[in-house]
């Protein structure tokens, strides 16, 4: 008997190597990127046979999305229907296993489900295009949410172009915290911040920049160069943060909150001499990884932050 809902979850993705800037059409990112797979923050969407179209919270944990973010995942949704030569109404259910409102990118996780869920439904219902590899999938998840492209493959991911792949990195173990700068929605969505950062004058160069420091940070993971990545990542996410404030006209995601919070890792880093890789994403949040050999620095730093941990 043919089943009647088609249900997939995805791991989200942080990039330590970052995506911004776009060229052309379909979410072509104008440089390469590089990402940690975030396996234990997972989205989970779900497809059922309906009388219209529609998008539905999966469980009482998940608020909401936003009108805008709802039509954005309905788009994709018909996007593959067409692709797969998928017919009918269906609704579709979403959820994260990650508080929504913690300013916590969770669209890549939620469009890589999706994009799995759709696949499941269309090798039972669709007409053609049924043999699709990971790396199709991926391509096709990057026409929704671009950083999506990346959750398909773990532990490390590496997007070029078209088409994002898994990289034979080592510290394929690390642990991820993220300190909860804000909970706020975006004032200014990644989309608009896509097309912004080429009006910086910082962003000349930035390709070459981002492919060099890309090539960089593989190396330092391929010799055990920790501080030489933490440096790496430090400067990277400073780069994207830049191109944020000189934009035409600038806007911000930094707050005096995570900027206190920045130079208190710091400096305790700094006097210990060992550190987590530090990055933030179109957000005020930022995201730690650590080593499995930093499980003390890690509780250490946990308690410090005072319940700001995620
Ligand atoms: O996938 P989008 O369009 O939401 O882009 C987000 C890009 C960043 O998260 C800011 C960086 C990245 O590479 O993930």
């Amino acid at each position: 008997m043919k089943s009647s809902l088609w249900r997939a979850e995805a791991p989200s993705n942080i990039a330590l190597i970052k995506y911004m800037g776009k060229v052309g059409v379909g979410n072509i990112p104008s440089n390469p990127s590089l990402s940690f797979t975030l396996n234990h923050l997972r989205s989970t969407v779900e497809i059922e046979p309906s009388a219209r179209v529609q998008w539905q919270p999966l469980d009482s944990t998940m608020k909401d999305l936003s009108e805008g973010g709802q039509q954005k995942f309905l788009r994709h949704f018909a996007l593959l229907c067409e692709h797969w030569g998928i017919s009918g109404d269906f609704c579709i259910r979403s959820a994260n296993n990650f508080p929504a409102d913690c300013g916590l990118a969770s669209s890549a996780s939620s469009f890589a489900a999706l994009t799995l869920a759709t696949y499941q439904l269309a090798k039972d219902r669709g007409q053609k295009n049924h043999d699709e590899t990971i790396e199709s999938l991926s391509s096709l998840s990057r026409l929704g949410s671009g950083s999506s492209c990346r959750s398909f493959f773990s532990s490390w991911a590496e997007w070029v172009g078209a088409s994002a792949s898994p990289v034979d990195l080592p510290y394929g173990d690390l642990m991820h915290d993220v300190i909860v700068v804000s909970r706020d929605k975006k004032s200014v969505s990644s989309s608009e911040a896509h097309r912004r950062v080429p009006t910086s004058d910082l962003f000349q160069g930035r390709a070459e920049r981002a492919i060099q420091r890309l090539n960089a940070l593989k190396d330092a993971f391929v010799a055990g160069s920790w501080n030489e990545a933490v440096d790496l990542c430090w400067v990277e996410f400073w780069e994207m943060h830049a191109l944020f404030e000189t934009s035409r006209p600038p806007f911000s995601y930094m707050t005096e909150t995570s900027l206190r919070v920045l130079r208190f890792l710091r400096n305790e880093f700094e006097s210990s001499g060992d550190g987590p890789l530090v990055t933030m994403d179109a957000g005020p949040n930022i995201h730690l990884l650590y080593r499995p050999d930093q499980r003390d620095l890690q509780n250490k730093t946990k308690g410090l932050m005072d319940g700001m941990v995620l």
